[in-house]
């Protein structure tokens, strides 16, 4: 069964994604765009898709949606080379054609009408966080404040945001340039000194946010979290001391990604005691505090 925290996975197709381009960023990360207009239809924040890199690969790689345009059919991923799968897949050219399938998963829940989403999302784990913000940003009552960390150079070009976030250390300034064009305050952290990024950890900037708002202000306040599991760990721990709710999309090793292997199962806390959940299929997004 589901976790009953998130929002049910919409029809997985089998389809083939046309490269329209896979641009390189420094740190061994590319933003790849497919032509993939069923999935584009479907997807949710949360989702991901099943990637076949090269032909000579029979293993797909799992790889989250970061933005999509429904109407133009593309979809946006972010992915760092750290392996055979994701170096064969920095080689596909434009016009190549890749065998996919998705999207897979079950999304992030929408948090309550009046409440204050708080987006955390560490390295390749800010592709759904920024899904996520683009669907957000279509209802104005929810305000969304995002909090992205890299210890490799952004996949974009950081620049000082338009919006004041209180309770932050001077010159915290920069911020994604997507996000100011779509009015989200955020703001970028990391321990390799790039310029107006929070110097430390991305759970410490939201931490030092978090904690200046009052009572009321925090109460409202619903966590979303992507990133190494270190890092989803520190936000179900802030999540705890702060007492908020918090969804958080987590990442296995995954052979099928359909839900038949149980390759890809983790120990998951439910109302009757510990149970055995997929990944694939049952999450991505789980309740942090039932995982962690
Ligand atoms: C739901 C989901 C969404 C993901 N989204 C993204 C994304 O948006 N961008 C991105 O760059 N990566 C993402 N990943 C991780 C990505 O799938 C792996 O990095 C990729 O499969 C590695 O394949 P490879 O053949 O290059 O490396 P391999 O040779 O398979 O592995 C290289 C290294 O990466 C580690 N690794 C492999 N698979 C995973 C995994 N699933 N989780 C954590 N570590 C792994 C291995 O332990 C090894 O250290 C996601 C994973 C999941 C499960
Ligand atoms: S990867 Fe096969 S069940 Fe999840």
């Amino acid at each position: 069964m589901s976790d009953p925290a998130t929002v049910a996975p919409p029809k997985i197709v089998e389809s083939v994604g046309v490269v329209l381009a896979n641009d390189a960023y420094a740190g061994g990360q590319y933003i790849l765009r497919l032509q993939a207009p069923e999935i584009a239809a479907r997807a949710v924040p949360g989702s991901f898709v099943h990637l076949r890199c090269a032909p000579e690969l029979p293993l797909r790689r799992p790889l989250s949606i970061m933005l999509r345009d429904q109407t133009k059919g593309w979809i946006d991923i972010l992915y760092k080379v750290v392996g055979r799968g994701t170096a064969a897949l920095a080689e596909r050219q434009v016009g190549q054609q890749l065998p996919l399938l998705g999207p897979i998963g079950n999304g992030f829940s929408p948090a309550p009408r009046g409440s204050r989403p708080v987006l955390i999302g560490g390295g390749v784990g800010m592709p759904p966080m920024l899904l996520l913000a683009s669907e957000l940003r279509r209802e104005p009552h929810f305000r969304p404040v995002l909090f992205l960390g890299s210890e490799v150079p952004f996949p974009f070009a950081p620049k000082p945001s338009e919006f004041m976030l209180d309770g932050l250390p001077p010159g915290v300034l920069a911020t994604m340039p997507l996000l100011d064009d779509w009015g989200i305050p955020a703001r970028l952290a990391s321990g390799q000194g790039f310029a107006g990024c929070f110097d430390g950890l991305v759970t410490d900037l939201a931490r030092a946010w978090l904690a200046q708002l009052d009572e009321t202000a925090r109460q409202s306040v619903h966590l979303y979290a992507c990133g190494p599991t270190p890092m989803l760990r520190a936000v179900a721990e802030l999540a705890r001391g702060f007492d908020l709710p918090c969804q958080v999309s987590l990442e296995e090793h995954m052979a099928c990604a359909i839900g038949g292997c149980a390759g890809c199962v983790v120990q998951v806390a439910t109302p009757t005691g510990p149970a055995m959940k997929r990944v694939c299929v049952d999450g991505p997004v789980f309740d942090a505090s039932t995982v962690f």
